[in-house]
């Protein structure tokens, strides 16, 4: 069932493509325009939600964060993501005007189902994002859009990563286009982006031998961290993550900007840090600020893996190792930017001799709270 992998988690990540895909289809009509009639909540109640609260825990709680910057931005509703575990016990203001979104694969997190019920118990709507048909989460919440990742097997989270951030994304989109935010040619706009990302997914999915070998050649690393900014912040904290999952090896994940705050005191010679840059054609100059970030760190003996959008050639004097993605509007270069660290990971914990798809520890779904 591997179809030819060395593991469930290659595989999976090799599936990205078509999570996202599936993700998307029949969501949007012919000409393009979003339908998510699978939603059955009155859509007078989405006009009055006054906040968003995205409940979550692991990698689906970095989709969470990697969505509330586009929720935020498209329908100008305050976002908090926050882990399901700490929501639950610190009483936290919710009322009928709050909307949970639940993100889970699995859909039987214990600690995601407890903050739902708790979430419902003060009257709060709860939207479940979940890939796992008739599981407990979809089951308990007031309504559900699933991702169409396809079973995941490996305990280390990959498609439905892709997939939780594309459905988010769709509800965004939903919600800002029912306010009023969005002019429906806005959101076709958009939608017609995201209709590209599955190509664009496998082009980065294609250069994968680059980013293999590297993790192979970093097998002895202790440590390993990852800088971020803006959507790319999530990113870095989800390439950690797969680290310490299946690799077993020290590694975090920074805002870039967070660098001279304290982080930057653990740069020493030789240290490998993974950096996510920017696109050059974003605004607010974030790309300069990112690159100022790798001088910095490079002046200091870190050994830098960047990871750039195609075109951008000013970064490339500043790396040590640099793959490209394809060009992206920012709010999708997740879609992108976390493969090669999916990748690395999975090379880097192979190369161990480690079990990938069931790493010592850890289960699948976690049950228990
Ligand atoms: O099934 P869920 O999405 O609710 O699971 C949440 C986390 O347990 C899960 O993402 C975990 O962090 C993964 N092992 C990460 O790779």
């Amino acid at each position: 069932e591997k179809g030819g992998f060395s593991s469930f988690m290659d595989k999976e990540i090799h599936d990205q493509p078509a999570a996202v895909r599936d993700t998307l289809l029949g969501r949007l009509d012919e000409k393009g325009r979003l339908t998510l009639d699978e939603l059955h909540i009155d859509e007078s109640v989405l006009r009055s939600v006054d906040k968003i609260v995205v409940i979550a825990c692991g990698t689906a709680a970095y989709a969470g964060h990697v969505a509330r910057y586009a929720i935020e931005h498209w329908c100008r509703i305050p976002t908090e993501v926050e882990l399901a575990h700490e929501f639950r016990y610190r009483d936290p203001i919710v009322t009928e005007k709050t909307l949970v979104v639940a993100l889970s694969q699995s859909g039987e997190t214990m600690d995601t189902l407890m903050a739902i019920r708790h979430a419902r118990e003060q009257g709060a709507k709860v939207i479940a994002i979940c890939n796992t048909n008739g599981s407990s989460i979809p089951r308990e919440s007031d309504a559900s859009l699933y991702t169409h990742a396809g079973p995941e097997i490996a305990v280390a989270s990959t498609k439905a990563f892709l997939a939780q951030i594309t459905a988010a994304y769709l509800l965004g989109l939903y919600l800002a286009q029912l306010r009023g935010n969005m002019y429906s040619d806005e959101v076709i706009e958009i939608l017609d982006e995201l209709q590209k990302m599955p190509e664009k997914v496998q082009e980065v999915i294609d250069n994968e031998k680059q980013v293999q070998d590297l993790g192979t050649q970093m097998s002895d690393a202790s440590s390993v961290l990852f800088l971020g900014r803006h959507v790319g912040f999530p990113v870095a904290l989800e390439g950690a993550l797969k680290l310490k999952e299946i690799a077993y090896i020290h590694a975090e994940g920074f805002a870039a900007g967070e660098l001279k705050h304290g982080p930057i005191a653990l740069i020493e010679e030789g240290q490998p840090v993974f950096v996510i840059v920017p696109s050059p054609r974003g605004r607010d100059s974030l790309h300069a600020k990112v690159v100022s970030n790798i001088q910095e760190i490079r002046a200091r003996g870190a050994i830098t893996i960047v990871i750039a959008e195609e075109g951008d050639e000013d970064v490339k004097q500043y790396a040590n190792h640099i793959i490209y993605v394809p060009q992206a509007p920012s709010l999708m270069q997740p879609l992108l930017a976390t493969v090669p660290l999916q990748v690395f990971a999975c090379a880097l914990a192979g190369a161990k001799g480690y079990d990938v798809d069931q790493p010592r520890n850890l289960a699948k779904s976690v049950t228990v709270e």
